[in-house]
């Protein structure tokens, strides 16, 4: 999500005739677009600070941690701006040319009101995030994105199909839809819509499926991926759409968070160990080559090492692809701050080294079944492509494949990549 807010900032600031430097030194102005979900992401974005203000540079911070702590960071930096104010950035920012800190005292370009409809400026020229809404209704105990980012706002269909459309008369391959909570997607639809795709049946909104569906039927081929699916809201017709739509692959970041129930009441995750292993079955029923992970947070308040052995039990009954692991980390203003972080950090470090031992053994494990297969893959950098079920495979190739989709024979699979022949 921060970068797809970054490929906006960028757009705006360029559009305002602002320059890219590709060296930080040369820069007059530093932006640090941060992230506040943990502590130790927003320190970095002090120090990073810091060192612009040490070189001279007007340091400005943009992201969560902005919004949530303006006071704060306005001791560390010269300007703390709201990203949903971006298109006011322009004639809050001083102009270098007229002298560092003053006022800007010119006229801009017209720039977008609509922060959804701010063209990006695409750091890859064929694989697109495209936000589809921002903001979390859900109230984890420990999370700061509902108070960050506010509550959910859904963008409409039309402007999320035209930006798809745009993308892929650009030559893009693969695109990701952006959510904190992709499936509680509620898309205003217009009448225009409806008449176009007579088929399809509206209901008063635009939920996630059908907008998956409207996605699979832009003729093009293209890839689709999707982030973040929150458990509570995956249904059986959401499994039964990404089954019958091409387009979309067979990846699902679907984050458990823990596996104790007391502890996932504690976090306020709505659903039980059983529950989530029950959705878990279903979609592995019905996408029998799908490739899971999932976000856990070890050493909850009062997560006991009995409790935490359920998170162990759930990795190994999942049998994840992929997990990215976080030690708790007391957010002020959230729930969960007001609990006691009793777990010690050497115990924190501790499970998660235990749940990246179970990860490393079952992604190998799944790993095995690509062995010999010839899969597509999405190059992304030089000698490296990515499978539509987000695995990454390493291949020796002269050429210059890179944005291209291309066939590769797999020759070994190990836990965190794969390696394979180029097939012509
Ligand atoms: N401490 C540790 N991890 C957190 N996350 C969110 N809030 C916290 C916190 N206070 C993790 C969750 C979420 C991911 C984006 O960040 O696992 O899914
Ligand atoms: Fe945070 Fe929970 Fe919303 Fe995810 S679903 S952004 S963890 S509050």
């Amino acid at each position: 999500m921060n970068i797809s807010d970054s490929e906006r900032i960028e757009s705006v600031l360029l559009n305002a005739k602002f320059k890219k430097v590709y060296c930080e030194n040369l820069a007059d102005f530093v932006i640090v677009n941060s992230c506040s979900v943990r502590q130790a992401a927003e320190n970095r974005a002090i120090s990073t600070l810091k060192l612009a203000r040490k070189n001279k540079q007007v340091a400005i911070i943009t992201g969560c941690s902005a919004v949530k702590e303006k006071k704060r960071f306005e001791n560390f930096a010269d300007f703390v701006l709201d990203i949903k104010d971006l298109k006011k950035w322009p004639s809050i920012l001083p102009c270098p040319w007229q002298g560092s800190r003053k006022k800007r005292t010119f006229a801009m370009g017209k720039v977008e009101t609509n922060y959804f409809k701010i063209n990006p400026n695409y750091s890859s020229k064929f694989h697109a995030y495209v936000p589809i809404m921002t903001g979390c209704n859900n109230f984890c105990s420990y999370c700061v994105v509902p108070y960050s980012r506010g509550r959910e706002v859904s963008r409409p269909v039309n402007e999320i199909l035209d930006e798809v459309k745009f993308l892929l008369k650009h030559g893009y391959n693969a695109i990701t839809l952006l959510g904190q909570n992709v499936n509680s997607y509620k898309g205003t639809i217009s009448n225009i819509l409806i008449s176009e795709y007579p088929k399809i049946k509206f209901g008063k909104y635009c939920d996630f499926a059908t907008l998956l569906k409207l996605l699979n039927l832009i003729e093009n081929d293209y890839w689709i991926w999707f982030v973040t699916s929150h458990p509570k809201d995956m249904s059986l017709k959401l499994i039964k759409t990404i089954k019958s739509c091409k387009k979309v692959c067979h990846y699902i970041h679907l984050p458990a968070q823990a596996g104790n129930d007391l502890i996932l009441e504690k976090m306020n995750r709505k659903y039980t160990h059983a529950k989530y292993l029950k959705l878990v079955k279903l979609i592995k029923k019905n996408l029998s080559d799908v490739c899971l992970s999932t976000d856990i947070i070890v050493g909850f308040p009062g997560e006991t090492k009995k409790q935490f052995l359920d998170t162990c039990k759930l990795f190994k009954e999942v049998k994840y692809d992929m997990a990215f692991l976080a030690k708790y980390s007391p957010r002020p203003g959230t729930i969960s701050f007001k609990m006691k972080d009793n777990v010690l950090m050497t115990e924190k470090k501790r499970r998660e080294n235990y749940l990246n031992d179970i990860l490393r053994k079952t992604a190998l494990n799944n790993n095995k079944k690509y062995l010999g297969k010839t899969v597509d893959i999405l190059v992304e950098k030089k000698n490296l492509g990515r499978t539509k079920t987000f695995k990454l495979v390493k291949f020796e190739s002269d050429k210059d494949l890179i944005g291209q989709i291309v066939k590769a024979k797999i020759t070994k699979s190990l836990a965190w990549i794969l390696e394979g022949e180029i097939k012509n």
